[in-house]
């Protein structure tokens, strides 16, 4: 008999996906393009040519989604709901039959005893406010607030956990810092004050969240933490890696826990700081139920004079694993970072809102997805998280990303991250090994004790 480590009861087990990656349906029933529409349509910006176009069709095929996470067994499924859907020009009128989506689709969940854990922005920002200057524009963090106003009336009789953004620091910096993802603008100044204005609307939406749904609701944010290690003990290292965990983490949790930016990087950022009004740093720090945290590995890293403006480099660790991202495989490191969130921050609950590992799996003649490597990842991980359980981190649940393999950003579909496998042709799924092996997880409430 296996022993298994168990998870406290009501522990919410899901899985993860967002609207962009996985709804196609990219100009149906009313639905405004997005800057994601826009990005992937631009030649040259995704690696296989690919785009969001069909996607998974999930938008057509969401009852038998639903009805493969009921197979699998979980009881949450985060989702995030395409803002241009609801509101074509983001802003204005209402499309209603974006709204009857989401509607049926948590109706749906409901029935099959899987709650709703709805994030408002994964990105997919509409075209038209980006015409207007997108988040770089103040008036953007306002149209976000009425934006959450409409799906709080909607669905905020049974909708129970609320995520305002997922990922600020990936939507500024890799979408107006760098130009890997949409809108595609290279800016650091720009991606300072798209970080201000994604963390007001933040604040915004959580006062919003908190006096149109249910009261019962659990409001929060999602964010990437990075598990920083300075390659050796050197001061310069040692600065470097704190410089890196300034720029991913605490430019984040700072404003949101204590309602300031930390001191060290708006020194190093010096003129490109963004503008903060009066009253700005106490609406991003109104008070949240829960904090998201997304973890897939770790960074080591050192000091570079000539590595850009933070004047670092990663080093990669040969010896270990990686995934099919290049990313390190480093189950410690989610232990690591929520000890370290909890103490630093206090939140009053975290959830692991993303976790998983993208491998070149292989559907088997006889109809099977073998995907031994990624069952390994997930318990190992599952295996942390409960160590920082018992060590009293308050996590409430877990979700594995993702339900299905999907649009991968700018990697495409060339990346493959699911429990279940989708054939992008036929749109058949397949629930892989680490579908059926969550499915016990998930039955047993628990995690088999013996890593594999
Ligand atoms: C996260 C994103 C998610 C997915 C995973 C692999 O940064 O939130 O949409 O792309 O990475």
């Amino acid at each position: 008999m296996a022993d298994f480590l168990n998870y406290p009861e009501g522990f919410l087990w899901g899985v993860a996906t967002s609207s962009y990656q996985i709804e196609g349906a990219w100009n149906e029933d009313g639905k405004g393009m997005s800057i994601w529409d826009t990005f992937s349509h631009t030649k040259g910006k995704i690696a296989d040519g690919s785009t969001g176009d069909v996607a998974c069709d999930h938008y057509h095929r969401w009852q038998e989604d639903i009805a493969l996470m009921k197979q699998m067994g979980v009881n949450a499924y985060r989702l995030s709901v395409s803002w241009p859907r609801v509101l074509p020009r983001g802003r204005g009128t209402v499309n209603p039959k974006g709204l009857d989506f989401y509607d049926e689709l948590v109706d749906g969940l409901l029935e099959a005893g899987i709650a709703p854990f709805v994030t408002l922005y994964h990105w997919d920002l509409p075209q038209a406010l980006q015409d207007i200057g997108g988040w770089t524009s103040r008036d953007v963090a306002c149209y976000f607030a009425d934006y959450t106003a409409a799906l709080a009336h909607r669905l905020g009789d049974r909708v129970t956990h609320w995520a305002t953004h997922n990922e600020p620091w990936v939507a500024a910096w890799l979408g107006y810092g760098w130009g890997e993802h949409a809108p595609g603008i290279r800016s650091a100044a720009c991606a300072l004050q798209v970080a201000h204005h994604l963390l007001l609307s933040h604040g915004m939406a959580v006062e919003v969240l908190r006096d149109l749904s249910n009261p019962e609701a659990q409001v929060g944010i999602v964010l990437n933490l990075a598990n920083v290690h300075p390659a050796s003990d050197r001061q310069e290292d040692l600065a470097a890696s704190r410089r890196a965990e300034g720029f991913h983490n605490r430019w984040f949790l700072e404003p949101l826990f204590a309602g300031s930016y930390p001191q060290d990087m708006s020194e190093w950022y010096g003129a490109q700081l963004p503008e903060v009004r009066p009253g700005d740093m106490s609406c991003i720090s109104r008070r949240v139920d829960f904090l998201g945290v997304n973890y897939y590995t770790r960074g080591i890293v050192k000091s570079n004079p000539e590595g850009g403006p933070l004047q670092l480099e990663h080093v990669r660790v040969e010896d270990s694993e990686h995934t099919e991202m290049g990313w390190e495989v480093y189950p410690q490191g989610l232990y690591e970072l929520l000890v370290k969130v909890q103490q630093d921050y206090n939140p009053p609950a975290l959830y692991v809102t993303e976790n998983g590992a993208a491998f070149a799996d292989e559907v088997t003649p006889d109809g099977k997805v073998q995907d031994d490597r990624r069952i390994a990842y997930l318990q190992n991980h599952l295996l942390q998280a409960h160590r920082a359980a018992q060590e009293g981190v308050p996590l409430k649940g877990y979700f594995a990303w993702s339900l299905l393999d999907n649009f991968e950003w700018a990697h495409g579909y060339t990346k493959r991250f699911g429990l279940v496998h989708v054939d992008f042709t036929t749109q058949r799924r397949i629930v892989k090994d680490s579908g059926w092996w969550y499915r016990r997880v998930i039955a047993e409430n628990g995690v088999e004790l013996q890593p594999v």
